[in-house]
């Protein structure tokens, strides 16, 4: 079934905060803790498609117990950032790709995929609604958190015939309550992201699950976050719980861990690999073992490891620990690299350098 055009309905929130109310929240938003007087909410059916679009006021959603979601985890998110520029406007930073990642992960989840103009649409429609709760100064940002998950009330395990869509919005300050200051991990051995034929490229909710343990795990050995190696060799580097990984090489090189299929495909990722090469660096995707780490830090082959993501953008990472031991990268502190490609990228998405590969889409209105 084809789906309606986009036209989304907009019912203005009565209840909607204060001006003082929102400038308290937006003077130190923190991460993910509150969240805007809108949200976009639309429905699918086989019979209907994608429809009934609208923006309406934030508050609870009603599900029933048997709401298949609950029970099977047929879930998917996004994640992007809207910044306010100096000339008024609002950007986001490289929606096309969020609105394809959210296909892409659909199709793995057996869910319904959401047309582009409606994903564009529904970001559209939201941070114009709640244009005064994008923040403005320092490293802020409207995070937008796209969401879709199966809301048919049964408790057969079969795709979901009744799927809702959703975005909602939380004002962002640092993603590390530190700021830009290294980070610690803790390499996981005992437990795996994703495996072979899994759900580990697919950006849904069960992965996160199954990565709570192993990050509470992290956490009492005193790190920040946690790596995860392959679930067949116990030997590739994956990825962070929440974040892809970059290792600045002696000569200047960067390397990430080629995407083997159980990787998050991280559009921040993607993103340096042209940033860097903007900067005049070879960049390289392929295989990278935890020996790798562990020896290139020890002898300087690995000056500089970092992570990257929307929500903590680059982070340096000062230090991997195992059971017994530890590699600490260059110095242990942010490195010059890292820090390049940071001011690189944010310098791109607040609008202080030029937007070469046209990756900054403006909010209309
Ligand atoms: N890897 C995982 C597991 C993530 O959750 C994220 C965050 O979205 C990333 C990598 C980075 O992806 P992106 O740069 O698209 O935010
Ligand atoms: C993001 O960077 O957007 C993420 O989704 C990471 C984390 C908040 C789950």
């Amino acid at each position: 079934m084809t789906s309606a055009p986009f036209a989304p309905t907009v019912e203005t929130n009565p209840a909607a905060r204060t001006d003082a109310e929102r400038e308290a929240i937006l003077a130190s938003p923190g991460f993910g803790n509150h969240f805007t007087d809108h949200m976009f909410l639309a429905e699918w059916t086989p019979e209907q498609g994608w429809h009934d679009a609208r923006v309406v006021p934030y508050g609870p959603l009603q599900l029933d117990p048997a709401t298949a979601v609950l029970h099977y985890a047929q879930e998917i998110f996004e994640g992007l950032k809207a910044y306010a520029w100096a000339d008024g406007s609002v950007r986001v930073f490289r929606a096309e790709e969020n609105a394809a990642r959210l296909q892409r992960s659909a199709h793995r989840l057996a869910l319904p995929e959401l047309p582009q103009d409606w994903f564009l649409g529904s970001v559209d429609a939201l941070v114009a609604a709640d244009r005064a709760w994008v923040p403005e100064g320092g490293e802020t940002s409207l995070y937008l958190r796209p969401f879709m998950f199966a809301s048919e009330a049964f408790l057969g395990v079969r795709p979901s015939q009744h799927v809702t869509y959703c975005v909602i919005a939380s004002p962002a300050g640092a993603y590390f309550p530190g700021g830009v200051k290294p980070v610690s991990i803790w390499l996981s051995t005992q437990y795996s992201r994703a495996g072979a034929g899994g759900t580990g490229a697919a950006k849904c909710g069960g992965n996160y699950a199954a990565s709570l343990l192993p990050q509470q795990e992290a956490a009492q050995h005193g790190c920040q976050q946690v790596a995860f190696l392959d679930s067949t060799e116990q030997r590739w580097i994956e990825e962070l719980g929440g974040m892809n990984l970059y290792f600045v090489q002696s000569d200047g090189s960067i390397v990430t861990p080629e995407l083997s299929g159980s990787i998050l495909e991280g559009i921040t990722r993607e993103s340096i690999l042209t940033i860097a090469r903007d900067l005049g660096h070879d960049v390289v995707e392929r295989r990278v073992s935890i020996d790798e780490w562990r020896e290139g830090t020890a002898d300087g082959t690995i000056t500089e490891v970092f992570a990257c993501g929307t929500a903590a953008v680059v982070t340096p990472v000062g230090v991997l620990k195992w059971d017994g031991g530890e590699a600490v990268a260059g110095d242990g502190e942010a490195g010059k690299i890292t820090m390049d490609v940071r001011s690189a990228l944010v310098d791109l998405q607040y609008g202080r350098a030029e937007d070469r590969h046209g990756w900054m889409r403006r909010i209309p209105g």
